[in-house]
């Protein structure tokens, strides 16, 4: 019903369909997901988006990947980094076909020789950045007496989601302030909650570089290179698909998340966080015992 009242405001009142098609979710998430802010012109998202150079990570699979076919479709330029480069060369030729630039760049951004590669790539790079997405990430659920002998999850987590951010940003700040950019880092709603079990190593970082982003944010604003929080619920992608206990959770498309950081791309400024995202934050906190059984 919902969804059905949805594609009516945006096709009816806007005749602008850029909008996910909420039709395939089901009620209770068209409830989770909905957000009229959404609603956005597909041709002002070209205006504002085309031509502009956007360095991407984790752009093989899932949300980064949604993000890299849209964001060509909308004419921007792309910088597209992963690890899988068949996935990533998959991917370019699809977007050269739609008539847009994409270059690649494979790395695994846990090992500090290819981010020192990636940064002598950008430094040779033609064109400057104009947008950074922090968008490669690894997740890891798993209970702290499973993880006694594993200190390398806690590792690999910093790795990905603190310090390869941090480090591309120590070089990309001067170059974003030369063209008055922006940076979006995709986060997790978790990092809004208090903290769940089993999840130490994931939010952990992810926290980390949220407190990290918050901070310089200030700084950065005053140089005019704006930023913002994607604090995601769960997003059916390859991330979540080994974890049973997900396969019947309400999760948003990728697709959907796509057109979520293209809007904050096209406005320059703005967060996203769901609408219940408060409420299930003072929820954590008053009923903490529930929470942690059922995280
Ligand atoms: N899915 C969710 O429920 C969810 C919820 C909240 C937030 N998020 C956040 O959303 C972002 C995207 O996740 P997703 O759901 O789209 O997951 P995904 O489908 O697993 O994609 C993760 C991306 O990160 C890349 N990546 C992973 N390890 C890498 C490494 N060592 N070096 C370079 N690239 C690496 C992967 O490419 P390669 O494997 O080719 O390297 C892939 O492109 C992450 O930051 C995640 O924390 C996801």
């Amino acid at each position: 019903m919902l969804s059905i009242y949805y594609d009516y405001i945006v096709i009816n009142k806007l005749n602008q369909p850029f909008i996910f098609n909420m039709q395939s979710y089901s009620i209770l998430e068209s409830l989770l997901f909905f957000n009229p802010i959404f609603l956005f012109g597909k041709e002002k998202l070209k205006r504002t988006i085309s031509g502009k150079t956007i360095l991407l990570t984790g752009a093989s699979f899932g949300i980064g990947e949604s993000l890299a076919l849209l964001l060509a479709d909308s004419g921007a330029e792309l910088i597209l980094v992963a690890r899988t480069e068949e996935k990533l060369l998959e991917l370019q030729s699809k977007i050269r076909q739609m008539g847009a630039k994409a270059e690649i760049f494979a790395a695994d951004l846990t090992k500090d020789e290819d981010l020192d590669k990636l940064i002598s790539y950008l430094s040779s790079y033609p064109k400057d950045i104009d947008v950074f997405v922090n968008n490669a990430g690894k997740s890891i659920r798993r209970s702290i007496f499973d993880s006694l002998d594993r200190y390398h999850d806690f590792q690999r987590t910093m790795a990905l989601n603190y310090f390869t951010p941090v480090k591309l940003l120590l070089y990309l700040i001067p170059k974003l302030e030369m063209t008055k950019g922006q940076i979006i880092n995709v986060s997790a709603v978790n990092v809004l909650m208090i903290p769940a079990p089993k999840w130490a190593a994931y939010q952990a970082s992810k926290t980390a570089f949220d407190q990290w982003m918050r901070s310089v944010a200030a700084e950065l604003r005053k140089r005019r290179i704006s930023t913002s929080n994607v604090y995601l619920p769960l997003v059916r992608t390859g991330m979540i698909a080994p974890t049973k206990a997900y396969e019947k959770m309400p999760a948003m498309k990728p697709a959907h998340v796509a057109k979520i950081i293209a809007r904050l791309i096209a406005k320059r400024k703005g967060s996203y966080q769901p609408w219940w995202a408060i409420w299930g934050s003072l929820a954590s906190v008053l009923f903490r015992k529930i929470w942690e059984r059922f995280v």
